[in-house]
């Protein structure tokens, strides 16, 4: 059975469930070249159909989410009456209640709109396209994709966003291939609002910078700000839920929230930063520990999971066993989650898996001399033998190298497919390159490190294991880490590292094992190969183009190399 999983919020995005098998997913922004775009992927169910060599009628099910909007369930009113309620017994002057009652209303008629009228226009075009639509609700898909690809045979899925459906999160707990709901947290309570909220107060883009806090949060002490920050968003020990508090108005449907300005003229960004990260983590870890005393495995997805932080500190907690984020834990990873929840109940699979996350189309095997003569570039010919040698020297000599090889990665991180690498051994690499990408990152660059040496740079742990694949979590670094690859230790000493594996990424691995024999460290620096403000590049055209904007030092493609004609 072949069903083609749709997401058509931020960042748009299909993939193709054959049986168990996630086979290929690819995000519509990397085809459009448009960051975070959203709308029906027309582009990439076409790309994906020619990929796997398809019709759309060998699809058997289209499968998507915003099961509200097909019920006509959201807003939840009774949602909003609460807090409504909550303001009129409040000790709030007149004046401060009717204004937070008008927003109340405004976020109301916000989600009202997106739901009955946007998202049911879009879900009314898709059915009038493919015919054979499933749709799921948005938090079930995101616990989909993260249980049923877990390997865990049981285990509680948490899903927390900005909001989705009727929810800003929800508690399954999933066993047998059934994901039973436990906990709802309404769309008013949204820490993914209360993330973005602080983030646009910052100055950065909300649902696009967030990384940019959480880098930041490790230059400052919580305490300064926390006091403050706390009166935002709690965990209620009553009714067992996260609960934005209504005096400073998180729940406003647009992230720009005034109320909070007073913030900026008592405390440096860095220490409202600092403070925000610490509540995120404080609150997510009460609600994690109110599941179970018992220990429990914990599957992760929605947006708010892309912190990798938090994922850290949920990993330590006493009553976890294992944690699993899916590797592509936004709104991008819907599209696999509302696939699984199809297969599922269609044709009663409950395990799933991918053999890795490059699961997108392919890069040319080689670039033309047309082009090559168009950017001003040649190819250095080496014999397949010599070319691993010479690579790991230009590391070595701290050459920045672009790195585009086979199938593209699904999700927000690059794994060395679509990636920029290079030494780590000068702390000094993260100012020339940032400067080069035209980037302003808080947080160091991520290390990618052979599996074999992993455990010798970084504090090993079963529970993070899995994860440090995909890059969904930070570790603790050793002393012998700071000392040798300086450059992607944070002020925290935590990295974000990427293990490689012979088997799953064999030029990655033959390049690291070259560096290593000239410079004595399994380490070096990656990150995403991209225009400045352009999503990740998808094919050679788009990498000669970052190539050449950000002025790097040598291009491979696919097994060849190339740099400028001059
Ligand atoms: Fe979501």
């Amino acid at each position: 059975m072949l069903i083609l999983g749709i997401n058509y919020l931020s960042e748009s995005s299909v993939c193709l469930i054959k049986d168990g098998n996630l086979q290929y997913a690819l995000s519509e922004e990397r085809i459009n070249r448009k960051k975070n775009w959203y709308g029906i992927p027309y582009l990439s169910i076409n790309k994906l159909l020619k990929d796997c060599n398809l019709k759309i009628s060998d699809i058997d099910y289209f499968s998507t989410h915003g099961l509200s909007a097909i019920n006509k369930n959201v807003p939840n009113l009774n949602d909003f009456e609460i807090k409504k309620n909550k303001i009129k017994n409040s000790l709030l002057n007149e004046k401060k209640k009717r204004n937070l009652i008008k927003k109340i209303n405004e976020r109301k008629d916000h989600e009202k709109k997106v739901i009955h009228k946007r998202t049911f226009g879009i879900l009314k075009n898709l059915k009038k396209k493919f015919k054979k639509v499933e749709i799921f609700d948005h938090h079930k898909s995101h616990a989909a994709s993260a249980y049923f690809f877990s390997n865990f045979t049981k285990c509680y899925a948490l899903t927390i966003d900005g909001w989705g459906d009727n929810a800003s999160s929800k508690l399954f707990y999933c066993s047998n291939g059934k994901l039973e709901e436990l906990r709802r947290t309404p769309t008013i309570d949204s820490l993914g609002y209360f993330y973005g909220s602080i983030t646009k107060l910052l100055g950065f883009t909300p649902h696009k910078h967030e990384g940019k806090v959480l880098g930041l949060a490790a230059y400052a002490d919580f305490k300064k700000a926390y006091k403050e920050i706390s009166k935002l968003i709690s965990f209620n020990k009553k009714i067992l839920n996260f609960e934005g508090t209504t005096e400073k108005g998180v729940y406003l449907p647009s992230f720009n929230n005034p109320n909070l300005n007073y913030l900026l003229k008592r405390f440096s960004k860095a220490e409202i930063a600092a403070a925000t990260q610490k509540r995120l983590e404080d609150v997510v870890t009460d609600y994690i520990k109110s599941i179970s005393k018992k220990k429990i495995d914990l599957a992760l997805a929605g947006g708010v999971f892309s912190n990798v932080k938090l994922n850290q500190k949920i990993s330590e907690l006493n009553n976890i066993n294992n944690i699993y984020v899916f590797p592509n834990m936004g709104d991008g990873g819907l599209s696999v989650g509302s696939a699984a929840l199809c297969m599922n109940e269609k044709k009663g699979i409950k395990k799933f898996k991918y053999k890795n996350m490059y699961l997108g189309p392919k890069c040319s095997q080689k670039i033309s001399n047309k082009k090559l003569k168009i950017f001003k570039m040649k190819r250095i010919r080496l014999s397949p033998l010599k070319l691993y040698t010479y690579i790991g020297k230009l590391l070595h000599n701290n050459k920045v190298i672009a790195l585009v090889d086979k199938k593209m990665e699904f999700g927000p991180r690059a794994l060395c497919n679509r990636s920029i690498i290079c030494s780590a051994k000068d702390n000094k690499i993260n100012i020339d390159l940032n400067e080069k990408l035209k980037r302003t990152e808080f947080m160091p660059f991520a290390p990618v490190v052979l599996k074999k040496d992993y455990s010798k740079y970084f504090y090993f742990s079963e529970k993070k294991h899995i994860n440090t694949f995909n890059m969904t979590i930070t570790v603790k670094c050793k002393k012998i880490t700071k000392k040798k690859a300086p450059a992607i230790v944070h002020v925290d000493s935590t990295a974000r590292p990427q293990i490689v594996d012979q088997k799953i990424n064999s030029n990655m691995y033959n390049i690291l094992k070259s560096y290593k024999k000239f410079s004595k460290i399994p380490i070096l620096i990656n990150t995403s190969l991209n225009v400045h403000e352009e999503p990740i590049v998808s094919n050679e055209n788009d990498a000669l183009r970052a190539f050449k904007s950000s002025n790097l030092d040598y291009l491979f493609v696919d097994g060849c190399l190339y740099t400028h004609d001059n």
